[in-house]
């Protein structure tokens, strides 16, 4: 048996309780670190891995790890690695390079020296990738306290890019965020589940092929394509490997009708759309907080507008009380996940929510808030009488 790989699944900061999970339920034994997990294994669970993780960016099999202090010494290394075994002919290659506190301080020669190793090694030059090549392989180049790491990327797009938003709307969450946060709403296939600000449709996109056994990574290429260790008899095995589908019941709204026009047509692409029921309009007319159908069981999962760009976060307070209000009003049975960049903002729900994660999205700080719908204080009345009025992001 070929010795097992060391790898590492990246992912945003924190997702890596979610993302030691998943692995974990992949039969890996995952060791949670900053920025990833920790794991190894062979191909095959590579494979799975970057068809069903939902919440990593990114997979890094690690080739080497060496004390370095000096360029010369990196090249030197470089051509030593059995770059043959895993490099496909014709297939383009770029080298990033990353550096902290460590004597060899410029990231360009770094990745240079060990470009030219490699080129040394194969005997031939090496192509970078061109505009428009999908398939090409990326060597990551990692230098911290004068100790280096060289990996290859098992993917050549990140993970969280499914495939199916080619309309993302205005503020699209990212799918790996959409996907931890789903799974951090405590929300279970089988259970209702609401986003009444549903915009591209992430959230109930991601929550629908949970429910329904699929894996994240279905429309894109398999991990692997770009090495030579891939085996396509191995990946058919992998593909054909399914989960459980559980019926359950999806409902997304947004008032904007361009959105519901993206997102469905999203959903579609992500062969979900069947799942779920659209509604457009205003939270205030969102049946299932109008009390009109909505099971005794569900989570509410969603991503208000925040507040960064047209409104001060103080004009959005109506928005977040109604909110409150209204999943209130869902009964004892439901459970709300909301994320938020403004907690003391997310706070005036009046919902009894912890913070499940903090990460970040497009350069800001954004809160997962989970809890139960019932309201742990009676509401002032400022609250109590607060209209359903509307407010945009
Ligand atoms: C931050 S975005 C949600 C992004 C979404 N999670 C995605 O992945 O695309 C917030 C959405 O709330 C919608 N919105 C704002 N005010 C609303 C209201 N009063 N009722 C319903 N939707 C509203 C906006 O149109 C916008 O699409």
């Amino acid at each position: 048996m070929p010795p097992a790989l060391a790898l590492f699944a990246a992912c945003q900061p924190g997702l890596e309780p979610f993302l030691a999970e998943e692995l974990r339920a992949l039969g890996a034994t995952p060791q949670a670190q900053r920025g990833g997990v920790a794991f190894s294994g062979d191909t095959k669970l590579l494979l799975r891995a970057g068809l069903w993780l939902g919440t990593a960016s990114h997979l890094l099999i690690r080739l080497t790890r060496f004390p370095c202090r000096a360029l010369g010494e990196l090249e030197r290394k470089a051509r030593d690695l059995p770059w043959s075994s895993w490099l496909r002919p014709h297939v383009p290659m770029e080298v990033h390079a990353t550096t902290r506190n460590s004597r060899i301080y410029h990231t360009g020669a770094a990745a240079e020296r060990i470009t030219n190793g490699i080129a040394a090694h194969m005997g031939r030059s090496l192509r970078a990738p061109a505009k428009d090549d999908e398939v090409f392989a990326t060597v990551h180049v990692r230098l911290r306290d004068d100790e280096c790491t060289i990996s290859f990327d098992a993917t050549c797009d990140p993970l969280h890019r499914r495939g199916y938003r080619l309309d993302g709307r205005k503020a699209p969450l990212r799918e790996d965020l959409a996907h931890a946060l789903v799974l951090a709403s405590g929300w279970r296939p089988g259970q209702a589940l609401l986003d009444p600000f549903c915009g591209s449709g992430t959230i109930p996109i991601e929550a629908a092929a949970l429910a329904q056994g699929l894996p994240p990574g279905r429309l894109r290429a398999p991990a692997l394509q770009h090495l030579a260790v891939f085996e396509p008899e191995e990946w058919e095995a992998v593909r054909q490997e399914r989960r459980p589908a559980t019926p359950s019941q999806f409902l997304a709204g947004d008032r904007d009708s361009g959105a519901m026009v993206a997102s469905r047509a999203n959903a579609e692409r992500a062969g979900v759309a069947d799942a779920i029921t659209w509604h457009e309009g205003a939270i205030s007319t969102q049946p299932w907080l109008q009390g009109s159908g909505a099971p005794a069981e569900g989570v509410v999962v969603t991503n208000p507008p925040f507040g960064l760009r047209v409104q001060k976060a103080d004009g959005l307070l109506p928005l977040y009380q109604t909110l409150g209000r209204r999943i209130e009003g869902l009964g004892a049975g439901w459970r709300a996940a909301i994320l938020a960049h403004d907690v003391r903002l997310c706070r005036r729900t009046g919902l009894p929510l912890k913070a499940a994660f903090t990460s970040k999205h497009g350069g800001i700080t954004v809160t997962a808030l989970v809890g139960s719908a019932v309201a742990v204080t009676e509401r002032s009345p400022s609250q109590s009488n607060a209209g359903d009025d509307e407010v945009d992001d």
